[in-house]
């Protein structure tokens, strides 16, 4: 299983699959099959891949401590930023499709309407932790630096958890669900934090330990 974690081929795998929802949106938009209202289908469709890789990348780190597969991390990177560009084609699709760069009512809908403001704080937040994303950056920050900036990542799971919850009319089942799977994985690394607490972990027994800013630089790659 390592190995295979470990191996150049499962990334581009990865890499590809993280594509599908995009190439599925593209070939639907050339075969004329975004159902009768095109842009609401673009926006829930980015929207639903926004919130699904933002609960993937959060996962990430528990799977990788749990399951003592260090080399999972060499996914994080990737999934969070195809999280922020799934955020980033929604968004874009509120800005030209929806509201036509209409600036005046968008800052209005990111005032006045709570689900558009949570939206928004959301994404907002995923901006830093996209730039930041690089080795460079791990480096120039330095690990515990750049570990505490990408808890963000709570902030907007939330915010977009939130979003979700209060633009849905009647049937609020899904942003439920996102909900429950956050707050698990939230209770999950405060539950691993202070188990690593309650004892040093043995220098042979590195994967139940956070990684050092080397290690996340040459894992992250
Ligand atoms: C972390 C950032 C965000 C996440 C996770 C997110 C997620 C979602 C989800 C899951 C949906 C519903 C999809 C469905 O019904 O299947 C949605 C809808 C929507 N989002 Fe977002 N979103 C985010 C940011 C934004 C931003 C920045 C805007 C615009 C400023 C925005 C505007 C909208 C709109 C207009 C809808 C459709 C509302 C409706 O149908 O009434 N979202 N979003």
């Amino acid at each position: 299983m390592r190995k295979v974690l470990s191996s150049r081929s499962i990334k581009v795998a990865v890499f590809a699959w993280c594509l599908v929802p995009l190439g599925l949106l593209v070939w639907r938009a050339f075969h004329h099959h975004l159902t009768a209202n095109p842009i609401e289908y673009i926006t829930h469709q980015t929207g639903d891949w926004t919130i699904i890789f933002i609960v993937i990348t959060l996962a990430v780190t528990p799977a990788r401590k749990l399951l003592r597969l260090p080399e999972l991390i060499r996914f994080r990177r990737m999934l969070g930023l195809f999280a922020f560009s799934y955020g980033f084609l929604h968004f874009s699709t509120w800005i030209g499709l929806d509201k036509f760069f209409d600036w005046a009512e968008m800052l209005h809908d990111v005032r006045k309407r709570p689900f558009i403001t949570a939206g928004f704080t959301g994404f907002a937040l995923m901006i830093p932790l996209a730039v930041t994303s690089t080795a460079g950056w791990i480096r120039r920050l330095g690990g515990k630096r750049w570990l505490t900036l990408h808890r963000l990542i709570y902030v907007t799971a939330v915010a977009g958890v939130v979003h979700y919850y209060w633009l849905v009319k009647s049937d609020v089942r899904k942003p439920l669900f996102y909900g429950a799977l956050v707050a698990l994985l939230l209770a999950l690394r405060v539950g691993l934090w202070l188990f690593a607490r309650r004892g040093k972990p043995a220098p042979d027994r590195p994967l139940e330990r956070k990684l050092t800013t080397a290690e996340t630089v040459r894992l992250a790659r």
